[in-house]
């Protein structure tokens, strides 16, 4: 394959008359002492004029990785196979930094670097000399800020994950990295385990170098990012430190060249199918519910229109065919090990539930092509398609009198909740409940204990939004108090919230809620002890208030100077907070979403 691969760009490289994005900086007709300017100080580390003047694509490695981004790191390692990779096919590496997020570090919360990822890649990759891209990814964020900046500048870009990281052991049990950090924070709440019980537990759960290897946000957005055709088939489940990974970078390294050659660019790839196709895969690998508003935000960028009805439609029905945690058992070299995403894909696409085979991938072939004939030999992990884990296990869109959007990712709701919330025979798919109501998490840690909370409540988290906690919190999985739980709650209480919730969690939630309480919406006038009525059925969220009392508290809560947030605490916070979107349009800033095609120009 690699001798075909480099033959065909023996051929491209003679037959092109087309010119490099590069030679407009180093190899100007018009003004030689300029392109010399450009490229003197590369040559001040060793690479010669003639690498550097001849007609070899600049490819950047987009590097990640860090001391300070962990999950990322081996990044630092890969780069060497991804570099030979471009060596070996004809092009020139030049790697460097992205500004890190690291999902469980940064303060106040990862996603507010997003965006600032996005535009400083951006800001790279269209002023300097480059041809293409590698954009090297992992954790939670990294992942979707590349697509972003790769679908705003359509340079020829291909993703490589840092892979997840062993499986971790608690005795002989299977703990994942991400959620094992809830359950530790449910035995700590109980009085199971003490302080330091807490570190060592949730240490075991992070065994090597690598990303979260549940089917958290890292999993999720580096799975879609191989479902949308920008990573080779095969690459995002393969672990950090598998030989196969290394092996991996290489061949993206040899790939990149091959779309410069080829002009094949993100618009070209990450067309609407595309997305249909990723939204089917997210549902059949139990996607994080953060995908949507990342994916949502990469098409915003990319110019196709895709909203959360499409998630929906395309999604909601489709089965979950992956046994991993949370929503399952088993942990990411398991997966890697079943097959990965393309023997899901071709459950999908056996079944007829693949929505565009024919969408052309980054390696110029169809997702048909890439993931026929393949399948998995272990069916305790990935579930054949005529007998899945759970049916209908997409995300549903909710509206009503609460909000105008938030989703609900119905494949983790345990049967105990079933049992104890939605088990009335004669309204199967709703519950009326009452509403404990918290302003953010510190407000929820200094009153959870005493809050008027029973087995039947929702938990209701505000104020952790886009706008009210820069960048939205993920802290809309709330647990019970510790009396409830030591008198042996059997399920997780439902929680609803204008946050987002880590992809690594399991709670019933209702999640994104937009419009947020910061933006006034109607979660600021929600008081302790309200009552909602959830209808899945409907699709409805509706508190049981009078509209007269809705209005009274409205005008109230707009003479009082509306819901208040805390000050921005860093100039980007406050930059972010006047430019942002709502959750339910990716969270991205507008005024970016016009921008197109700039490598072009
Ligand atoms: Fe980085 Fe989970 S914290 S992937
Ligand atoms: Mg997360």
């Amino acid at each position: 394959r690699v001798q075909t691969l480099e033959a065909k760009l023996q051929g491209k490289r003679t037959s092109s008359a087309r010119k490099l994005r590069s030679a407009r900086w180093l190899n100007r007709e018009d003004d030689r002492a300029i392109s010399a300017l450009y490229l003197d100080r590369y040559l001040n580390y060793g690479l010669t004029q003639e690498e550097l003047s001849s007609d070899k694509p600049i490819i950047g490695i987009a590097q990640s990785g860090s001391d300070l981004a962990p999950c990322n790191r081996h990044h630092l390692e890969l780069a060497h196979r991804v570099r030979e990779g471009i060596r070996s096919a004809g092009g020139i590496a030049v790697e460097f930094p992205t500004h890190p997020i690291q999902e469980s570090t940064r303060r106040p919360t990862a996603t507010l670097d997003r965006n600032l990822s996005y535009l400083s890649l951006v800001e790279l990759l269209s002023s300097y000399p480059f041809d293409g891209v590698v954009l090297l990814t992992g954790c939670d964020k990294t992942t979707p800020a590349c697509l972003m900046a790769a679908a705003t500048i359509n340079l020829p870009a291909i993703c490589l994950n840092v892979g997840p990281m062993l499986n971790g052991y608690d005795k002989r049990e299977l703990i994942g990295s991400g959620t094992v950090v809830w359950k530790a924070r449910e035995l700590h709440a109980s009085g199971d385990i003490d302080d330091k019980g807490v570190l060592d537990m949730v240490s075991r759960g992070t065994l090597s170098a690598g990303h979260c290897n549940t089917m958290g946000t890292a999993s999720t957005m580096n799975a879609l990012a191989e479902a949308l055709g920008m990573a080779l088939p095969g690459s995002a489940a393969i672990p950090a430190p598998y030989r196969e990974r290394g092996q991996m970078a290489y061949k993206t390294g040899l790939q990149i060249v091959e779309m410069v050659w080829s002009g094949r660019r993100p618009s070209d790839i990450m067309t609407k199918q595309a997305f249909e196709n990723a939204i089917a895969a997210n549902t059949a690998i139990g996607g994080s519910t953060n995908a949507p508003i990342h994916l949502n935000a990469i098409a915003k960028h990319v110019g196709v229109d895709l909203d959360l009805d499409d998630w929906e439609k395309v999604g909601f029905e489709l089965p979950l065919l992956l046994n991993l945690q949370p929503a399952g058992k088993y942990l990411g070299e398991d997966y890697f090990r079943a097959g990965g995403l393309p023997a899901i894909m071709a459950e999908l696409l056996n079944n007829g539930k693949l929505p565009h085979p024919d969408a052309v991938i980054c390696n110029g072939k169809t997702v048909r092509a890439n993931v026929e004939g393949k399948q998995s030999w272990d069916r305790d992990v990935v579930y054949p398609f005529s007998e899945p884990m759970i049916s209908n296990a997409g995300f549903l869109h909710l509206k009503g009198n609460l909000f105008n959007s938030a989703i609900m990712k119905t494949s983790v709701i345990s049967k105990a909740f079933r049992e104890a919330f939605l088990s009335d025979p004669k309204d199967p798919d709703a519950f009326e409940a009452k509403v404990a109501v918290f302003d953010g998490p510190e407000d929820y840690n200094r009153r959870i204990e005493e809050a008027d909370v029973d087995e039947r409540t929702i938990l209701v988290m505000r104020g952790a939004g886009p706008l009210g906690y820069p960048g939205a919190a993920e802290v809309v999985n709330m647990t019970a108090p510790g009396a409830l739980l030591r008198k042996g709650l059997k399920y997780t209480l439902p929680c609803i919230g204008d946050g987002r919730q880590s992809g690594t969690s399991g709670s019933p939630s209702i999640l994104n809620a937009s419009p947020e309480a910061a933006e006034n919406g109607n979660l600021a006038i929600l008081k302790d002890g309200d009552r909602l009525r959830v209808d899945l059925k409907q699709r409805s969220v509706n508190m049981l208030l009078p509209d007269s009392e809705i209005e009274a508290r409205r005008t109230q809560l707009m003479k009082d100077g509306g819901y208040k947030i805390v000050p921005s605490q860093t100039p980007w916070q406050d930059i972010f907070r006047r430019e942002v979107g709502p959750l339910s349009e990716g969270m991205v800033f507008p005024a970016s979403t016009k921008f197109r095609n700039i490598a072009e120009k």
